[in-house]
């Protein structure tokens, strides 16, 4: 339970109005009871703080013709669940805190790295990614439809890039291009090169010309298929890649939650040794399945073998 003297400091947190103080303190309430082993209840409290945080992103409603082109959700991941290279963790916590921190470095005529480029294989991490990055800065997800986006007639696509450009301009939030190869695969196989370069150099300018407040998040797993000249328009290219020996059992254990057996009682050596050419997504489903399993034969926590066997399927 909160002491007399943590209480006394909520309360006079909340009378300064100082809301950054009143939520460390709970952070360290929710630290303290978790050393106490009251997890629930640590977490119980975390939760309601998260609570707070996404309700206060607004869902942007954009006008109907927008709206056919951006979907707009409020994500629930964070970063300390995202499982990746310290390096990619680094770099998505200083797009974080240059965005948090835009203003002092806009008075030395300084801007903070706003547009990125996420590139690797499937299934990695990169939308849970964007999604993360939006939820850490309390702004809604806005992810472009590409299929809408593009159409037969360049003079259309064009039409359609700008509105999006002057909804990114209007509605501060992260914007979210998937599949961003989508562009170049699809008019390939018309054979028209001519054409996607001509789409890409158009998207090209706008990302140039763009000097909103909102960040800009492109990904692909087909980085070849871009234009090399597309690269240099972005603050940022972060490259995603396969688990490797260390974020395998992170993963793993993160995923199976209160359904994960002790260490000792998973042969981690053996799933790592198996897992090698899985992704981050394979693997999470698996993680699924087996929990599954264990659910269905009311058992407490997933038995190692039936996670093995899962891993194997996905291999499959
Ligand atoms: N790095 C990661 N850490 C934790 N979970 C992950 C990670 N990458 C993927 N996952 C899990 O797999 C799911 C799918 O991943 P995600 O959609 O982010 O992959 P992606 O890189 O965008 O793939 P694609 O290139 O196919 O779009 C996530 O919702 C999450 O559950
Ligand atoms: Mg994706």
């Amino acid at each position: 339970m909160a002491t007399a003297t943590q209480i006394k400091m909520l309360i006079e947190a909340h009378v300064s109005k100082n809301d950054d103080r009143f939520k460390t303190i709970v952070l360290q309430l929710a630290a303290h009871e978790a050393k106490l082993g009251h997890t629930s209840f640590a977490r119980e409290l975390r939760s309601i703080l998260n609570k707070d945080q996404q309700s206060n992103v607004k869902i942007i409603q954009f006008n109907k013709d927008i709206s056919e082109l951006i979907g707009t959700t409020v994500g629930d991941y964070r970063l300390k669940e995202l499982i990746v290279a310290d390096e990619i963790k680094e770099r998505i916590s200083r797009i974080l805190s240059e965005y948090q921190m835009k203003d002092k470095l806009k008075k030395f005529g300084l801007h903070n790295r706003r547009k990125i480029l996420l590139e690797g294989l499937p299934g990695t991490g990169k939308t849970l990614s964007a999604s993360i990055i939006a939820t850490e800065l309390g702004l809604p997800l806005c992810t472009i439809k590409m299929d809408k986006l593009m159409t037969k007639y360049m003079g259309e696509t064009g039409t359609k890039l700008r509105a999006v450009f002057d909804a990114i301009k209007e509605n501060q939030a992260v914007y979210f291009f998937d599949e961003f190869d989508a562009i170049g695969t699809d008019r390939n196989k018309d054979n028209d090169v001519g054409e996607v370069r001509r789409v890409l150099n158009l998207y090209l300018q706008f990302i140039e010309q763009d000097d909103s407040e909102s960040i800009i998040i492109a990904a692909t797993n087909n980085p070849q298929l871009l234009d090399p000249a597309l690269f240099r328009r972005f603050d940022d290219v972060i490259h995603y890649t396969l688990p490797n020996d260390k974020q395998i059992p992170n993963l793993i254990i993160n995923r199976l939650g209160q359904f994960a057996p002790k260490v000792s009682q998973l042969n981690m050596e053996n799933i790592v040794a198996i897992s090698g050419k899985l992704s981050h997504a394979e693997l999470t489903k698996a993680c699924d399945d087996a929990v599954k399993e264990a659910i269905m034969s009311d058992r407490k926590t997933v038995d190692s073998e039936q996670l093995i066997k899962m891993i194997k399927e996905k291999i499959r």
